[in-house]
């Protein structure tokens, strides 16, 4: 079982380049198995659920190729509509999106329940809606089935939820007509899959926007494509550069997709200068306090709001944290309670009391940004911090130690 170990207090500095987004490059390889021929897709972060997302697809029959330096080449060519193996579906949650592309490709889909982060309930009623309103019957048991004569397009309505405004889209990109998405998701990584998609020759208009409507098509051609930048990766260097007193440049990224929490930061007292493709976030001064809501696109994501309160434990004042997303986020405060943090929890409200110091502890990480959390702690604390639950970093963050390292931090995988 892999540990990081961080000898903390050290002020970060250099620079950093940006990985391609997890959460874009998962739904982009799944449309992929949509296409009638090969399709390349650069930029993606040689993670663990990025490497799991290409066994799922050759577990199908799908020929995947997927190296370290980014690259995947998948020719969906010998999908078959198998149950993708439960092992494998029950590591993360993206596997839900097999459903969208088996109803979308064979009318007909049986898959297990698939896992994810424990981050509280993650019901996937929405998508399930929308695949009913495609004219799938949905059966739930074991496994879930889902059957359709033929998919034909509809109105479909939805609360902003990523994941299933992905699986529509995919779906719906095989269906016949027109289906009009009410309520969407405007991540970056849903702009990210349409436009794969339409690379395809899909036709899909409106990503990006509360309303999504795409017409269906019976072939998508062969594609090259090249994933964006990790927003969330991005937003985390942001918050180690600021947690840090440090000065990181962080390369290959897109400010605007960083705004909220480049405004954030900024009010916590660092300074955030924009580049085209970069963002440099220095900080000299002590930390004040500031409130966080996680929000859905534009607002403020709920995946950094773990790194950010992990870094709020030491800035001057009291911060409120709201957590709307998820019901149980703050595993990582309660963690850092150990290394000396005033933290309150009470349901999805947070209240911390900034202290001067962090002492360095054995902590666990419990979810992906649990982990980020906890290195952020580990980075800022005077002494040693060893991290376990490593696998769970592992799934999200490329190479994190040896990034780590060349701006300075004293980390090392045991
Ligand atoms: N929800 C429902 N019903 C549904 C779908 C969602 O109630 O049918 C609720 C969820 O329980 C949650 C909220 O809606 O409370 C948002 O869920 P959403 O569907 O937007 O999230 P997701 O697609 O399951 C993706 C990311 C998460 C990220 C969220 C929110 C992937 C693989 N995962 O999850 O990423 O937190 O969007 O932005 O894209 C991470 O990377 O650490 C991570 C957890």
């Amino acid at each position: 079982m892999n540990k990081l170990v961080i000898n903390g207090g050290r002020r970060l500095s250099g620079s950093i380049s940006v990985s391609g987004a997890k959460n874009a490059g998962l739904p982009v390889m799944a449309a992929a198995a949509l296409c009638d021929d090969i399709c390349i897709i650069d930029n993606l972060p040689y993670v663990k659920d990025i490497i799991i997302m290409g066994e799922l697809l050759r577990c199908m029959g799908a020929e995947v190729s997927l190296s370290p330096n980014g690259r995947a080449v998948i020719n969906p060519r010998g999908i078959k509509n198998v149950i993708p193996p439960e092992d494998l579906v029950a590591k993360m949650r993206a596997s839900t999106y097999l459903m969208g592309i088996l109803l979308g490709r064979f009318h007909e889909a049986c898959v297990p329940p698939p896992g994810g982060c424990s981050i509280g309930a993650r019901p996937i009623d929405q998508h399930l809606r929308g695949f009913e309103a495609l004219g799938a019957t949905v059966t739930e048991g074991e496994f879930l089935t889902l059957k359709a004569q033929k998919l034909v397009g509809n109105d479909v309505y939805l609360e902003a939820s990523v994941g299933a405004t992905i699986n529509l889209i995919l779906a719906a990109t095989k269906a016949e007509g027109v289906t009009v998405i009410h309520g969407c998701a405007k991540e970056p990584h849903v702009v990210d899959v349409a436009n794969f998609l339409n690379n395809m020759g899909a036709s899909i208009r409106g990503a990006g926007t509360d309303t999504i409507r795409i017409r269906g098509v019976q072939h998508l051609r062969s594609a090259s494509y090249t994933i964006i930048p990790d927003q969330i990766e991005t937003g985390t260097w942001m918050i180690i550069a600021a947690a840090t007193k440090g000065d990181i440049v962080i390369e290959n990224c897109i400010p605007t997709h960083m705004e909220v929490v480049s405004d954030k930061l900024r009010k916590t007292g660092a300074e955030v200068i924009e580049g085209d493709d970069f963002l440099r976030v220095r900080c000299d001064g002590p930390l004040t306090a500031t409130n966080i809501r996680t929000m859905v696109y534009p607002g403020f994501p709920t995946d950094l709001q773990q790194p950010m309160s992990a870094m709020l434990t030491v800035a001057r004042g009291r911060s409120v944290i709201t957590e709307t997303i998820y019901e149980q986020r703050y595993r990582h405060l309660e963690e850092m309670r150990r290394m000396g943090a005033k933290v309150q929890v009470e349901d999805r409200l947070a209240f911390i009391d900034g202290v001067d110091k962090l002492y360095g502890r054995s902590v666990e990480a419990t979810d992906l940004r649990a982990g980020a959390a906890l290195i952020v702690a580990g980075l800022m604390a005077e002494g040693t911090t060893t991290i376990s639950g490593v696998k769970y970093i592992d799934r999200g963050y490329e190479r994190i130690e040896d990034k780590l390292t060349s701006v300075g931090a004293d980390v090392r995988r045991i």
